[in-house]
């Protein structure tokens, strides 16, 4: 299902394409123990009724399809048509009635409730590319039902990402990354701000957990961050918000790292927030 005026709207900033749907298929399934985990702290189980809010091409909405059950109901909002259409059909193959997909724009459209209120939203890497986090959270509070939970994969600190010790040209990457993302409008390190508007939506903040990470290059986890610098150096040049000669010495520089077992890299610092939701009767 999806909104007949859906083709106007913009896909994010990273993009849509196959690059990116496997860089986002290998960071699911890099970060799914810890997000497995925090979603059985927040209580989803067999039977809940979930949303996962910007959910790209759906890869933790068929785990969380699994985790519920056809007895629970997982729904799936995005932006970009033609990722909602990737879940759509992803629940077909997978003969999962319980599961769909829709083209929602979170800062002009509500979540649709489709058959009742959620007991809890997932929302991860969505916060930090909308230009008003506040609009995000009240449609998520408006999609919960009273007691409903609420769970963020959000970064608190994205300059940890790099080498260490750090390098120039790395180091100079990241910058160039959250300077792009806030240039579109977005804003990198936002957990900070998801807690206010949790806050001030009257939501309960059940538990907060930082989450830094750290990998060698014989490591699965290098790649992530890694295949990140790879896929987004050349938009950066192409959008020429950097020079092509940049471009050249942040790559040298990480196929130089990954030579050498002993580089040690880190990754951003995501923060984790579980919160109730609260609603007024
Ligand atoms: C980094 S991806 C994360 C995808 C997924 N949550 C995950 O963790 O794999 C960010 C997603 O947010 C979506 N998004 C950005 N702005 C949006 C908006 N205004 N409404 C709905 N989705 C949006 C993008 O299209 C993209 O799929």
């Amino acid at each position: 299902m999806s909104q007949p005026n859906a083709s106007a709207k913009p896909d994010y900033v990273l993009g849509t394409h196959d690059a990116e749907h496997a860089r986002l298929g290998k960071q699911h399934s890099l970060w799914r123990e810890l997000v497995h985990d925090g979603w059985k702290r927040a209580g989803i189980v067999a039977g809940s009724r979930v949303v996962d809010v910007g959910a790209g091409p759906g890869f933790a909405t068929m785990d969380l399809a699994e985790i519920v059950g056809k007895n629970g109901r997982v729904v799936a909002v995005e932006i970009s048509r033609k990722f909602v259409q990737e879940v759509n059909d992803q629940a077909k193959a997978r003969g999962m009635v319980h599961v769909s997909g829709h083209v929602v724009d979170l800062m002009h459209e509500d979540i649709p409730t489709i058959d009742g209120l959620f007991d809890a939203a997932w929302c991860r890497w969505v916060c930090m590319f909308v230009p008003d986090v506040s609009v995000l959270v009240n449609r998520i509070h408006h999609s919960l039902r009273d007691g409903g939970v609420a769970v963020f994969h959000e970064y608190v600190q994205y300059e940890t990402f790099g080498l260490q010790p750090p390098t120039e040209g790395i180091l100079s990457f990241t910058h160039a990354a959250m300077k792009s993302f806030s240039d579109r409008g977005g804003e990198t390190n936002i957990a900070g701000r998801v807690l206010r508007e949790l806050r001030q939506h009257d939501f309960e903040i059940l538990s907060i957990k930082p989450i830094v990470r750290s990998a060698r290059p014989h490591e699965e986890l290098w790649q992530w961050p890694a295949s990140f610098i790879r896929i987004y150096v050349p938009r950066l040049v192409e959008s020429s918000q950097e020079s092509e000669a940049w471009g050249k010495k942040v790559l040298a520089e990480l196929d130089f790292a990954e030579q050498d077992p002993q580089s040690i890299r880190l990754t951003p610092t995501v923060l984790e927030i579980i919160a109730r939701n609260r609603r007024a009767c």
